[in-house]
């Protein structure tokens, strides 16, 4: 696999034209929050509202966007990784005209794969020939050099949250190393699983008292997604709970999620494609698992 630095000289524009590529990773630091629930929601709903819109899941530990949309990859992430097929080849089209790049369960977690893996995987990423307008990075859970990888090369990072101790706690360790060795200054946070719509902003005004007393980060308040009993029976059909029940509480919330996201300012620079993704890779201030 190349080093950064030579991806870095040896990268051409291409597809100059299109309009840049908008990728948010979705993390959360504590598992089971919503992080999964989150980006195949997200990314279905910034799909049905036109923009071409790619989920990445680059969880290899316990990968469940596949099985959370009921499809069945031929390839995973795992596979190319492995050097099986190219990852081109995993490219799934799910519900609403959405790709997927589906990971695998139980195979080596992301923590495993050497920095050097990590870029080429971004530097892989980066080459996929799609028209997308956007990219949800589906991570998992924990501060493993994976993780950070992708939230340092994404333009933005939301942060799931829910209303237990662990959570709150994670995820300021999670924005915590992604400040100070990522050079990662701003964070969307997102509520999930709340019981009223006020719980979701005392959440977010507690992981904003720690983090502006002791990291130079900016954090801003996404929105809650409520606790939904339809998501998780959308989940038990395997199916995403925006499509199985759009009138539900969690679906309008996502899709109100994806409009403000749709909002955020528009990723800077002419280039075109994926490109960037890497590019913000290597060019990030503080960039150690690159280095
Ligand atoms: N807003 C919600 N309302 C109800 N249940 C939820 C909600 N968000 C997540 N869940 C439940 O929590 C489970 C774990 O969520 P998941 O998205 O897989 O978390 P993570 O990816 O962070 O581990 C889901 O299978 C679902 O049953
Ligand atoms: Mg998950």
């Amino acid at each position: 696999m190349p080093s950064p630095d030579a991806i870095a000289s040896t990268e051409t524009p291409r597809n100059a034209s299109h309009k840049p590529v908008r990728v948010i990773a979705v993390a959360s630091g504590k598992g089971g929050v919503g992080k999964t629930s989150v980006s195949v929601n997200l990314s279905l709903a910034l799909a049905n509202a036109g923009q071409r819109t790619l989920l990445l899941d680059t969880d290899l530990g316990l990968a469940n966007v596949d099985v959370m949309l009921g499809l069945s990859p031929r390839f995973t992430l795992a596979d190319v990784m492995a050097g099986r097929c190219e990852l081109a080849d995993t490219v799934l089209e799910g519900p609403g005209g959405l790709w997927v790049v589906p990971s695998a369960s139980g195979k080596r977690h992301m923590a495993e794969l050497s920095a050097r893996e990590h870029v080429g995987l971004v530097h892989a990423i980066s080459q996929l020939d799609l028209p997308i307008d956007a990219m949800v990075v589906d991570t998992a859970a924990g501060i493993a050099d994976g993780v950070l990888t992708f939230c340092q090369a994404a333009q933005d990072v939301i942060v799931v949250v829910c209303d237990e101790p662990a959570s709150v706690t994670d995820a300021y360790a999670l924005i915590k190393v992604l400040s100070r060795e990522r050079g990662v200054n701003r964070v969307q946070v997102l509520s999930n699983q709340v019981a009223h719509p006020a719980e979701g902003r005392q959440l977010f005004d507690k992981l904003e008292r720690v983090t502006s007393r002791f990291l130079d980060v900016t954090l801003s308040y996404l929105g809650a997604i409520p606790r939904d009993e339809w998501l998780r029976r959308a989940v038990q059909r395997q199916e995403a709970v925006v499509e199985a029940f759009p009138s539900s509480p969690s679906a309008l919330a996502f899709r109100e999620i994806a409009r403000r996201a749709s909002q955020w300012q528009a990723p800077a620079g002419p280039r075109g494609h994926v490109e960037f993704f890497l590019e913000r890779l290597v060019s990030a201030p503080a960039r150690s698992a690159a280095a």
